[in-house]
């Protein structure tokens, strides 16, 4: 949420920003902007595509610092754009995070006489900056920092220091590059993989002062820190739309190989047993807990669902399931026999990271399914198993989504195994698994009847999904996916639920999306789609391959392939993350990057 980039190097820094701010766009596109030692700041309301138009002629200078926004105080304006600077006019601050006390420090800084040019915190920061600058700009960023509370990453240049840019991190990411030909820090280290593999993350609390030559970590007190450079393992060729016209449409056909990427090294497919590295360590113990609470929000949070249910049908472990906005504020967090579980594709998530740090608080064992090698989720919690997705640039989570679920099924395995699965179940699911790539390969290869469908369905206003068991949270998560993507109003039920008062939406301009695979629940689902259909709703139905009866019963049917059942949730999600990808191409939405919204939600 928001991106940040900075860059101080032998280069001409424009245009580097704003190669950086485009891999960032994800983060957020209310606004863009750059500063540039020496020059005014350059900002445009909208996507990176209007600052670039705006730049008419060569900046110049070697280091720059630059922001792309999804605005949390204030409209999305010009005047809120960033970076922002200090009274002086010389000193520029791009921030990501939200400055709680910004109020009572604002109203401080107007009775000094200080005057405000927009309505955001983040200028609070960039005056209080100003305020504690004696010519050191690393001490006054610190001396301000010491008065804030709440959350950031900051990137701060001055034309004082015009090959220098001063980082610090709380609560939001922030990484540094370091490259043959200069530095750059970013809040995401998959925007620095056109120019270096070597990174530093920096830590909650620590701030840092890069130049074209070196960097040097700190914490807010001032005292040294010696940190090496990690490598980052994926290729920049990952963050490329590698020839399809939008990264969801690439990211859903590259669920095959995601699959495979997410299982590699991990099964013991004669054994039924799985080898998750990440979480060994600590397998012992898990075992002993009492039970697992999975936090997520958003898709993850129903990816923890479908967990759930797996976790506790096949491995007999209690899971309770929630969102990460919520869960900090139950009382019996404190239950010490408790593991935590975050599913966050970003790791950044900060209702998520709040919940792993309120379980941490209470002495519990905190464990995470983190998609973004290094992020913070990954770091804080106790043990965890990486997806190994690749990153994910489309706003709306799809292989990232599939691979939470693959995830959870080699969880389930491993703790089953450990429990009451037998050596003939885990080989099943198992097996399910390795064939599993092909199946979807083969399927993905013929999307027409889909997008035959999604023209039916862009005309629609509304829409409800309904399923039961493994299907209730996939009709939640397609629905989300329909929202976020088309901007179509749509719910979604346990299909039983209906009848207890949501039933009365219905009619014949109001269709319903049924998810029902011959599976234990088939019977009853059917019953429900009659109840739908006997209120001249429209409906579609999400069938297995090889069912016959629907075609007789609803307006439409969409077949996916039969696997285990544990496994039929992964296969049964993908038609809807087609079908809202192919009814936002219909309707002309900007499918990778919706309205309001932004890839990685890092304020509370
Ligand atoms: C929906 C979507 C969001 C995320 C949610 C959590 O398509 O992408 O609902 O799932 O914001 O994000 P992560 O997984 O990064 O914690």
């Amino acid at each position: 949420m928001c991106g940040i980039f900075g860059y101080t190097g032998q280069r001409t820094a424009a245009p580097i920003l704003l190669e950086g701010l485009r891999t960032l766009e994800y983060r957020g596109y209310d606004s863009a902007g750059i500063f540039v030692p020496g020059h005014t700041p350059i900002k445009a309301v909208g996507p990176i595509d209007n600052l670039a138009n705006k730049i008419t002629g060569p900046i110049s200078g070697t280091t720059g610092i630059a922001h792309t926004r999804w605005a949390t105080h204030g409209s999305p304006t010009e005047a809120n754009a960033h970076p922002h600077l200090d009274m002086s006019g010389t000193i520029a601050v791009a921030h990501n995070g939200i400055i709680e006390n910004f109020r009572e420090l604002k109203d401080g800084l107007v009775t000094q006489g200080i005057e405000f040019t927009s309505e955001t915190d983040s200028e609070v920061l960039a005056k209080l900056i100003g305020t504690q600058y004696r010519g050191d700009l690393l001490k006054a960023v610190q001396a301000a920092l010491s008065l804030v509370r709440g959350t950031y990453g900051i990137i701060v240049t001055s034309n004082h220091h015009p090959n220098e840019i001063v980082t610090a991190r709380l609560g939001s990411p922030i990484v540094i590059g370091v490259a043959k030909d200069g530095n750059l820090i970013s809040s995401d280290s998959s925007a620095l993989l056109s120019y270096t593999k070597d990174v530093v993350y920096l830590e909650d609390g620590e701030c840092a002062v890069v130049s074209k030559e070196a960097y040097e970590v700190f914490n807010l007190r001032g005292d040294k820190l010696s940190r090496k450079t990690e490598k980052i393992e994926i290729e920049a060729s990952a963050v490329q739309k590698k020839g399809y016209e939008h990264f969801m449409l690439k990211e859903i056909m590259e669920i095959p190989e995601v699959i495979r990427d997410t299982v590699r090294g991990r099964l013991l497919a004669d054994k039924g047993q799985v080898k998750l590295g990440g979480i060994e360590s600590v397998m012992q113990d898990l075992l002993k807990k009492d039970r697992l609470v999975i936090v997520g929000c958003g898709s993850a949070y129903f990816a923890g669902q479908v967990g759930q249910l797996m976790l506790e049908e096949y491995a007999g472990v209690p899971v309770d399931v929630e969102l990460g906005s919520e869960y900090r504020y139950k009382r019996n967090l404190a239950d010490k026999n408790t593991a935590v579980l975050a599913v966050s594709q970003s790791g950044e998530t900060a209702d998520t990271l709040a919940s792993v740090r309120a379980g941490k608080e209470k002495g519990l064992m905190t464990l995470g399914i983190v998609n973004a090698v290094g992020s913070t989720i990954a770091r804080e919690t106790d043990a965890g198993v990486y997806n190994h997705a690749g990153p994910e640039i489309a706003v709306a989570s799809t292989k990232a989504f599939i691979s939470q679920l693959v995830v959870l099924t080699l969880l389930t395995v491993a703790l089953g195994r450990e429990k009451e699965m037998t050596a003939e179940a885990g080989q099943k699911i198992l097996r399910g698994l390795i064939e599993l790539p092909d199946i979807i390969k083969e399927y993905l290869t013929d999307t027409s009847d889909i997008k035959k469908i999604a023209k039916k369905y862009a005309e629609y206003q509304n829409c409800m999904f309904i399923g039961r068991k493994y299907h209730a949270p996939i009709a939640s998560e397609a629905s989300l996916k329909l929202k976020e993507v088309t901007y179509t109003h749509s719910d979604a039920y346990a299909a039983g639920e209906l009848k207890h008062g949501s039933i009365a939406m219905l009619d014949k301009n109001f269709p319903v999306i049924a998810i029902a695979p011959e599976d234990d629940v088939y019977e009853k689902m059917v019953s429900n789609i009659e109840e739908v259909k006997a209120r001249q709703a429209p409906v579609l139905a999400i069938t297995t391959a090889g069912e016959t009866h629907l075609d007789t019963l609803v307006d439409n049917v969409l077949y996916v392939p039969k696997v285990h059942s544990v496994l039929q949730p992964i296969v049964s999600v993908i038609p809807f993350q087609l079908l809202s990808y192919y009814i936002g191409v219909e309707k002309g939405l900007n499918v990778d990057r919706p309205r309001n919204l932004a890839k990685s939600v890092t304020v509370e």
